[in-house]
């Protein structure tokens, strides 16, 4: 028996659970649970990323102490988990007292061995809030293609990546205010001196080949010391012997699995955590990962582990990013689904089956095209499994009592669904899922075809076929069964369901075996097929979600960010751009990012206000004249709690000119006067400078 360790990496705790992050917890649960029906001692652990910067800054935006924020997430994230069937033993959160010891002690190991180095280094320090920023917390012109409004550490206009030093009039993107550039020192850790336990670590095949050329590269490039540490304020853990340095989130974010896992040995005496983590461990280590946080895993933590006297990890499995109709998941298109948004209109294990369909264990990235989702699932679980078992139990219902017939008797067709149980076994093992559902459906249409051409349908008609006909469905359901089993790890919920109808549990190591002279119940539909309408439901619902929740409160520090001394980061992957935030409606959160080109969409023009009248009838409504140099406008403004017409007569304001009229009760409205505040007696009329005129561009 193999003891096995699986982790799945910690999602951050400011946004929600999306399809993306599914691939990778629907990879490891498979994985996982063919273990356990292996009957291999897996203990599988998740947690929530806690710590860091933005989500600081987001409990701050929504006026809620950082713990309550994380709370709440977590909440979430295990309902979303849960609802896909991840069987995690243990999901906790980074911010737990467990994290914090393991975090101190390998810290400490690490310093006592003379790992530990500090340094004077300068970053970006926003004077108003009183914080170094991180890079993607400076905002500024790129100093390459003068694109205005670019993150501090790459233009999205050019690709040009810079430090944020770099910038053009930077900006605070927290306060807007000008960051100054400010020394401060901080602590190290000494990656360079682990460069041959590293090597020795690939060479031993902990990661797939592909990973390990990129490993070369970085080898090759040189390994700088990793910057751990952030002054406060942050959020996380404060470094021992320091007042004022917290580790920085993604030094305690992987302490995190061994906290997690801690926290389950603690209520399960039957696992030692000492026996998994010793230095000369037999046990399994395994993390699936996605291919941007690569740097963190084969490097940083195989040698934190290795330095503070722990064993490094057996091996990473690697994915590859998720895209929707072969293009980045995307908020605009409604394609960016949330979990939560999926599972209002598909049943979960539709995309269990449709992940583990296309997921060969490389870190190739997967399309989830949504059109071939459908047509998929039907084809595949419905079409061929599912009916295997529904045009043939009937008749064992009907004509036999429920009872299947001592023996299998068809030509040896058993035994080739017996023996394809090795390689598939094989498959599960290197994650390469879809050569198994090949295998799988392959014998599902061979068996089809045997139905097919024992018509159990006219067999059924005939009394002296009745022996014949007994045959054909204690045969046909024979394959059904063991197909269910192995497909098992992919479609527990079906497989359950299976296990109902055919009174016995799905075992992999009794499926080799016929099921013959035992009593089966009556045939229920195991599953529902799916329909594209459902498709544009979903799509509709996601945009809706996603702009009803707003922009994320920023982008999680650490991929792409430096306020490493080296820039060292820089040499891995950058990650894909997040949104993150936890769903709240109110002013307190930005509204959905826009590119330039959305902005530049926009005209916003000066206008004078030359006249303005009550309107009959209107509790809130002035009707205002506008001119705008070029033409006059007709408006109406819900700005009466605030002004009298009268006093509005002759001012500046701002106003969008581009927009459609709109047809109002009192008449139409040919554009929308930009003020500001909560409203009643609290609304500001936006005025230009003195100096501007009317029809000026506001750019
Ligand atoms: N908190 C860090 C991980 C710390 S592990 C000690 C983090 N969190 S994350 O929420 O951004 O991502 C969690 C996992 O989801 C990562 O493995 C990441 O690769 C994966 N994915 C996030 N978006 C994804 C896609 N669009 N597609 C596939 N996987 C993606 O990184
Ligand atoms: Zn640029």
């Amino acid at each position: 028996m193999r003891k096995i360790l699986v982790t799945c990496a910690l999602p951050y705790a400011n946004g929600s659970i999306h399809l993306g992050h599914m691939l990778e917890h629907i990879q490891a649960d498979i994985w996982v649970r063919y273990q356990r029906m292996k009957g291999n001692q897996i203990t599988f652990v998740c947690a929530d990323d806690t710590h860091g910067t933005p989500i600081m800054l987001k409990a701050g935006q929504l006026g809620i102490a950082p713990e309550q924020l994380i709370a709440q997430v977590r909440q979430e994230h295990t309902a979303d988990f849960a609802a896909f069937g991840i069987s995690f033993d243990n999901y906790y959160s980074t911010h737990s007292p467990e994290n914090e010891k393991f975090s101190d002690e390998i810290y400490l190991k690490l310093r006592e061995k003379g790992y530990i180095k500090t340094e004077k280094i300068s970053q970006l320090y926003d004077p108003q809030k009183g914080m170094f920023l991180p890079d993607r917390f400076v905002k500024g012109t790129c100093p390459r293609c003068k694109a205005p409004d670019q993150y501090g550490d790459n233009c999205e206009v050019c690709g040009a990546t810079y430090s944020p030093a770099d910038l053009i009039n930077p900006y605070s993107a927290v306060s807007g205010a000008t960051p100054e550039m400010r020394e401060t020192v901080h602590y190290f850790f000494d990656l360079p001196a682990f460069e041959k336990p590293l090597r020795q670590w690939i060479a031993g095949g902990a990661i797939p080949p592909e990973a390990a050329g990129k490993l070369r590269e970085w080898f090759d490039a040189g390994l700088r010391c990793w910057d751990i540490s952030r002054d406060a304020p942050y959020f996380g853990f404060r470094i021992p012997d320091t007042e004022d340095k917290y580790f920085y989130v993604w030094l305690d974010a992987p302490v995190g699995y061994l906290g997690s896992f801690k926290n389950y040995c603690d209520r399960h005496p039957e696992i030692s955590f000492d026996e998994y983590v010793a230095p000369d461990s037999t046990c399994e280590m395994r993390h699936f990962i996605g291919k941007d946080i690569l740097y963190f895993h084969s490097l940083f933590w195989p040698a934190m582990m290795a330095g503070s006297s722990h064993r490094m990890p057996t091996g990473l499995f690697i994915h590859g990013y998720v895209t929707v109709n072969g293009a980045k998941m995307s908020k605009s298109k409604g394609t960016f689904i949330k979990a939560s948004t999926y599972l209002r209109h598909f049943p979960p294990e539709a995309l269990r089956y449709y992940y583990a369909a296309k997921m060969n264990g490389s870190a190739e990235d997967l399309d989830l095209n949504l059109e071939d989702f459908v047509a998929r699932v039907n084809a595949d679980v419905v079409n061929k499994l599912v009916n295997l078992a529904s045009r043939t139990a009937v008749f064992i219902t009907r004509q036999f009592d429920g009872m299947l017939a001592d023996t299998l008797t068809e030509d040896g067709l058993f035994t080739r669904f017996r023996e394809a149980g090795k390689l598939i076994e094989e498959c599960y093992e290197k994650c390469d899922y879809s050569r198994a559902i090949r295998e799988i459906m392959a014998l599902a249409d061979e068996a089809n075809r045997y139905v097919d051409a024992r018509a159990p349908w006219i067999q059924a008609k005939d009394p002296e076929q009745k022996a014949a006909l007994h045959e054909t469905c204690t045969n046909s359901l024979n394959f059904f069964r063991i197909l269910m089993t192995y497909l098992k790890p992919v479609l527990p919920d079906l497989a359950r369901a299976a296990e109902e109808f055919l009174g016995e549990e799905l075992r992999w190591e009794s499926a080799a075996t016929p099921l013959t002279g035992h009593r089966i119940n009556p045939f229920k539909a195991l599953f529902r097929r799916i329909d594209m309408k459902a498709v544009e439901a979903m799509l509709k619902d996601s945009k809706e979600d996603l702009a009803a929740q707003g922009k994320p409160a920023g982008t999680p520090e650490g991929k792409g960010s430096s306020s490493t001394r080296n820039g060292e980061q820089k040499a891995k992957d950058k990650a894909q751009a997040k949104g993150k935030s936890a769903g709240h409606d109110d002013d307190s959160v930005l509204a959905p990012e826009i590119t330039i080109d959305d902005f530049a969409k926009v005209d916003l023009r000066v206008a004078r206000i030359v006249k303005a009248e009550h309107v009959d009838g209107a509790e809130k409504l002035i009707s205002l004249e506008l001119d705008i140099g070029l033409e006059k406008r007709h408006v109406f403004a819900g700005i009466k709690s605030a002004y009298k017409p009268e006093d509005l007569v002759g001012r500046l304001t701002v106003m969008v000119a581009n927009l459609a009229p709109r047809k109002m009760k009192f008449g139409v409205s040919e554009g929308m006067v930009c003020a500001a505040g909560p409203g009643g007696k609290d609304i500001f009329l936006l005025t230009p400078d003195s100096g501007a005129e009317p029809g000026m561009r506001i750019h």
